[in-house]
C-alpha cells in the first residue's frame, strides 16, 4: 500500500512541476505584454486576409517568427530582427508556424510590398520564381474573356494568362495580399535586445 501512495504522490508532484514550468510560468511571463508603439492593429480587410491565409494553409510552409542571431542566420536572409512577444499582441490565433518550406513571412511586407507581384505570384509562383515549389492558387482568381467595368485585372508577365483571357482576382485574394503587405515588424522594440542591454546601464553609471 505504501508503494502505491508513494507512486501516486510522485506522479502528482511530477505533473505539478511540469504544469508550472510549461504553463504557469510562461503565462505569468507574457501576461502583461504590451503592444510595441510601432505596431498597428489589423484593419478589417487585413483580418479577412488573415482568415484566408489560415484557410489556404499558408502556415504549413511559412513561419512567422524570425529567430535571433544565436539560433539562425534569419537577419542575414533578410527576414528581419528576432520577434518579441509584443509583436503578436493583436494575433489570435498566432501563426508562428513550424515549417520553413518557404521563407519566413513576418516581414514580407517590407521585402515584397508590390501588390501586382503578390497577386501574380499567388496565381502562378513559377511565373516569377522559376522552379518554385509553392503551389499556385488558381481558385482565388477568375479567368474571363473581359473584365467588368468595376473589376481589376492582373498584370501578369507575358504568356502566363490563358490566351485571349484576363485574370480577375477574387475579393479574398485582394484581402490576403493586404494582409501580406501589412506584415512589417521593423519598428524598434523595448526593452533593448539582450546583447545591448549592458551598454545603457554602464553609460548611466556615474563616473568615479
Ligand atoms: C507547399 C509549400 C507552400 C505553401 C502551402 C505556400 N507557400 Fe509560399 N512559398 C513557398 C516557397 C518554397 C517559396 C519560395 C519560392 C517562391 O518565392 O515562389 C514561397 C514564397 C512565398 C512568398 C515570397 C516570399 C519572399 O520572401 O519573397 C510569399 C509572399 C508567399 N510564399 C506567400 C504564400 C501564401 C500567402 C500562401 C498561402 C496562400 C503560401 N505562400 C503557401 C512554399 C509554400
Amino acid at each position: 500500500m505504501e508503494n502505491e501512495v508513494k507512486l501516486t504522490v510522485g506522479a502528482m508532484v511530477t505533473f505539478a512541476i511540469a504544469v508550472s514550468a510549461l504553463v504557469v510560468l510562461p503565462y505569468i511571463q507574457v501576461s502583461d505584454v504590451k503592444p510595441p508603439e510601432g505596431l498597428k492593429p489589423y484593419t478589417s480587410a487585413e483580418l479577412r486576409g488573415r482568415a484566408s491565409y489560415i484557410a489556404n494553409g499558408c502556415m504549413y510552409c511559412h513561419s512567422q517568427q524570425p529567430r535571433s542571431e544565436s539560433f539562425a542566420p534569419d537577419a542575414k536572409r533578410g527576414w528581419g530582427r528576432a520577434s518579441v512577444p509584443g509583436d503578436y499582441y493583436y494575433d489570435s490565433p498566432h501563426l508562428l508556424g513550424s515549417m520553413r518550406t518557404g521563407p519566413d513571412l513576418f516581414n514580407v511586407g517590407v521585402r515584397q510590398p508590390s501588390k501586382d507581384w503578390n497577386l501574380g505570384h499567388l496565381y502562378q509562383p513559377r511565373a516569377y520564381v522559376p522552379g518554385s515549389i509553392m503551389p499556385s492558387f488558381p481558385y482565388l482568381f477568375e479567368v474571363k474573356d473581359k473584365a467588368d467595368p468595376d473589376e481589376e485585372t492582373l498584370n501578369l508577365p507575358p504568356g502566363v494568362a490563358p490566351p485571349g483571357k484576363v485574370v480577375v482576382p477574387k475579393p479574398e485574394v485582394l484581402d490576403l495580399v493586404k494582409y501580406l503587405q501589412s506584415l512589417k515588424h521593423e519598428y524598434p522594440v523595448l526593452p533593448p535586445e539582450p546583447h545591448d542591454a549592458a551598454a545603457p546601464a554602464a553609460a548611466a553609471r556615474p563616473a568615479s
